[in-house]
């Protein structure tokens, strides 16, 4: 049966790098893959269009898609909108109205790259870590949340940050999961010496790990976590934390790879339906100058036939196929060092295409 796919390319290099990864979804055609694609509006660009960063229309379309495949949203443009409409409402609507709560972010250092990380090569070679975060809860989606004005005049912020044991037990079960294909271990990023909310977090996963006698689990804290990153990140398997803990960690675990432009990643709800995006922003800085690194999209199409689709041969071959450019000497800006080959945006979903 032809599987629907939502592109929703939203702002900045997200229509440039989407471009390339549905050059090699096509690509895939002749041999087989049968997927029909639709675009659909998001971020600025659909407020621009609509009013809203997240249309009823696009909303629609990615709920009666199989996958969603997305670019990037936000931009300077939009900054000084009310965070009601901001670009990054749109991404944070469709990933809890679609209840996509697992995010699986791979660090994975191709060994091609090993000199365009700014660490020393030995710490990083071989790097193959997983992140898994939580991605519809804490303290994004937490209430009450706001600005509000005190008696003397002064503002105040606040935000809450809540799990529930459902919540905690699920994430906690995709990470088991993972990491039993893997190398069943888990690391459990927390903050439980300060947040209670993060103390019920740790208590939820050591429980849950009885169910898992064959995954080793162990406790972080995420100041540690992070600076263990840095120091070994090679100690890891797979991680699993909260929503913002998560956010934080896989910038500073991506840059282990040597661009955050390389890594892509997948957001699933409980029946393995996803949305596929580049972890990486909108990079307004560089849009429109075709030379943004498209090999996390692309890369992020590959998790889409893995695990939603059910095509890892399609999957496999896109990632030979990126190692295979990889070898060739090519490399977009982001990861150009001297004696390689400096290739566009455009240049780079070609080689990757011919390289299938
Ligand atoms: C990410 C991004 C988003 C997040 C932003 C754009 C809302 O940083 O996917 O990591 O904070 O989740
Ligand atoms: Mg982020």
């Amino acid at each position: 049966m032809t599987k629907k796919i939502a592109v929703l390319a939203g702002d900045g290099i997200g229509p440039e790098i989407v471009a390339e990864a549905v050059k090699v979804l096509k690509a895939f055609k002749q041999d087989g893959l049968d997927i029909e694609l639709e675009h659909g509006l998001i971020g600025g660009a659909a407020y621009d269009e609509t009013g809203s960063p997240l249309p009823e229309a696009t909303l629609e379309m990615a709920k009666q898609a199989d996958a969603i495949l997305l670019g990037a949203v936000g931009g300077y443009k939009w900054e000084s909108l009310d965070i009601s409409v901001r670009p990054e409402k749109g991404l944070l609507g469709i990933r809890s109205q679609l209840n996509l709560f697992a995010n699986l972010r791979p660090a994975l250092l191709y060994p091609q790259l090993a000199d365009a990380s700014t660490l020393k090569p030995e710490v990083v070679a071989g790097l193959d870590l997983m992140i898994v975060r939580e991605l519809t809860g804490g303290i994004y989606f937490g209430q009450p949340r706001g600005i509000r004005t005190l008696e003397n005049g002064e503002k105040e912020g606040y935000n809450t940050l809540v799990y529930r044991e459902s919540e905690i037990n699920r994430i906690g079960r995709v990470a088991f999961d993972i990491a039993r294909k893997r190398q069943s271990r888990v690391c459990s990023v927390d903050k439980a010496n300060v947040l209670e909310c993060t103390e019920l977090w740790r208590e939820t996963m050591t429980t849950l790990s009885k169910e898992y006698a064959d995954v080793e689990l162990s406790h972080m804290y995420v100041d540690n976590a992070a600076m263990q990153l840095v120091r070994a990140p090679k100690q890891f398997d797979v991680m699993v934390t909260t929503n913002m803990f998560g956010d934080i960690l896989s910038d500073c675990a991506s840059m282990l790879t040597g661009s955050i432009g390389m890594l892509p990643s997948a957001s699933l709800d409980e029946n393995g339906k996803g949305m596929y995006e580049p972890i990486h922003g909108s990079a307004p800085d560089i849009a429109g100058q075709n030379i943004a690194n498209p090999l996390a999209t692309i890369l992020s199409a590959a998790m889409m036939l893995r695990y939603t689709l059910d095509q890892p041969d399609f999957a496999d071959r896109i990632e030979s196929a990126v190692s295979k450019v990889l070898d060739q000497g090519l490399r977009t800006a982001d990861i150009f060092s001297a004696g390689m080959t400096r290739v566009s945006t455009a240049e780079m979903g070609d080689a990757v295409v011919a390289a299938l």
